[in-house]
């Protein structure tokens, strides 16, 4: 019902507007809507799923569902009080950066309407370590697992090597000491930055990660990875990610590919970015599969990019992913999808004659 109201009515009207606009509204919305018990209640009641069949530990964190809000939809933890009650059991804040970044230049976020796709060309726009902690550490206490995405502050000045490997670690080390968040992602992939992606080969990575693992977290820690990259240079940075021993990776960040064959609307020259959606599925499936395949006793795998459907994330699943996070999917679909998504996910497991959700990761590798 909510869902035909989303697609018939709500979506028609806003995807007439700027989707920076719209986005601005609905995270006002969401504001107003985690203010009051009543409205987190009333949203809960229409939104939310729960079976004890999707819930999980994962390296110690406990997950009441497999699904969680990506990176990029809730840049300054505004929305911490109300996502619970839209049904994911967890969320990923920012990329937060150690100091605040305005954002690129307009036009920053464009809709592929026929391809299911957005470009996205943020380049790390949020306000910064110290804002967001404060605004984490102020929202309620709830079972919603909270990671936060650290990158490094987007300006010329950290296009330099060390610098950018020093400005993590100030970011990384403010949120450890503050104890703020329940795991943490380091963003390594975001595609529209000063000096493009720095981190995203070995030896680079490697620098990077030495200096990290120089803080004592007792926190999971995962590393979010590209998806364009030739397999054998993703091995090699999963092999770096192995040897600091990181919990796991997030599979994956947008595509820089504009693939004719994924890609249906024409794309104004102006816009500049990174692409997420059903352009980025069978990417992230597929290196998934290869992540699991060869490193699923080491690694734990969370599964982005594409998810549109129970079906979609059970897929990702099954190639290996324990988490699965999505936002384009909720964008095009409405918010209910969440629910949707636990709900199929419970009817795939009892089909397949699985008690939980873990016993269906990987289910094709073995
Ligand atoms: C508007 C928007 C902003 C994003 N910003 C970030 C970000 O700051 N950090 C990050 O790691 N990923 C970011 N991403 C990438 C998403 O977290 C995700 O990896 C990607 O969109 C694929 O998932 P989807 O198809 O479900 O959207 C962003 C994506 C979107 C759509």
């Amino acid at each position: 019902m909510l869902t035909l109201l989303y697609k018939n009515i709500f979506k028609p009207i806003a995807f007439k507007f700027d989707p920076e606009f719209v986005h601005d509204q609905i995270t006002l919305t969401g504001i107003f809507l985690g203010k009051f018990k009543i409205t987190r209640r009333f949203t809960k009641l229409l939104l939310s799923y729960s079976s004890n069949n999707l819930v999980q530990t994962v390296d110690g964190v406990k997950y009441l569902n497999p699904v969680g809000l990506s990176a990029g939809f809730d840049k300054n933890a505004k929305l911490l009080n109300i996502l619970p009650s839209v049904g994911f059991s967890f969320e990923e804040v920012g990329s937060v950066t150690l100091e605040e970044y305005e954002g690129n230049p307009k036009p920053r976020l464009y809709r592929l309407k026929k391809s299911k796709a957005l470009v996205v060309y943020y380049g790390l726009m949020n306000k910064g370590v110290k804002v967001i902690s404060q605004k984490i550490k102020n929202a309620l206490k709830t079972d919603m697992v909270i990671g936060v995405s650290v990158a490094k502050t987007n300006c010329t000045r950290t296009s330099d090597e060390q610098a950018g490997i020093e400005d993590y670690y100030e970011c990384l080390k403010y949120l450890v000491d503050n104890n703020i968040g329940d795991y943490y992602t380091i963003n390594i992939s975001c595609p529209n930055t000063f000096g493009g992606e720095p981190y995203t080969t070995e030896d680079k990575l490697e620098k990077l990660l030495n200096k990290l693992t120089q803080i004592r977290v007792n926190k999971p820690i995962y590393v979010k990875m590209p998806i364009n990259l030739p397999i054998q240079e993703f091995d090699k940075l999963i092999q770096v990610i192995v040897k600091y021993k990181m919990n796991g990776v997030i599979i994956g960040n947008l595509t820089k590919v504009r693939d004719p064959q994924l890609i249906k609307d024409s794309i104004p020259e102006n816009v500049k970015g990174g692409i997420s959606g059903i352009p980025t599925q069978e990417l992230s499936n597929n290196l998934i599969t290869h992540t699991h395949r060869k490193y699923g006793d080491k690694l734990t795998i969370i599964g982005v990019g594409g998810i549109f459907s129970a079906a979609d994330a059970y897929e990702k699943i099954k190639r290996g992913a324990t988490l699965v996070q999505l936002i384009t999917g909720m964008i095009f679909e409405g918010p209910e999808l969440i629910k949707q998504i636990n709900s199929g996910l419970d009817k795939y497991l009892k089909m397949d004659g699985y008690t939980n959700i873990s016993e269906a990761i990987g289910a094709y590798n073995r």
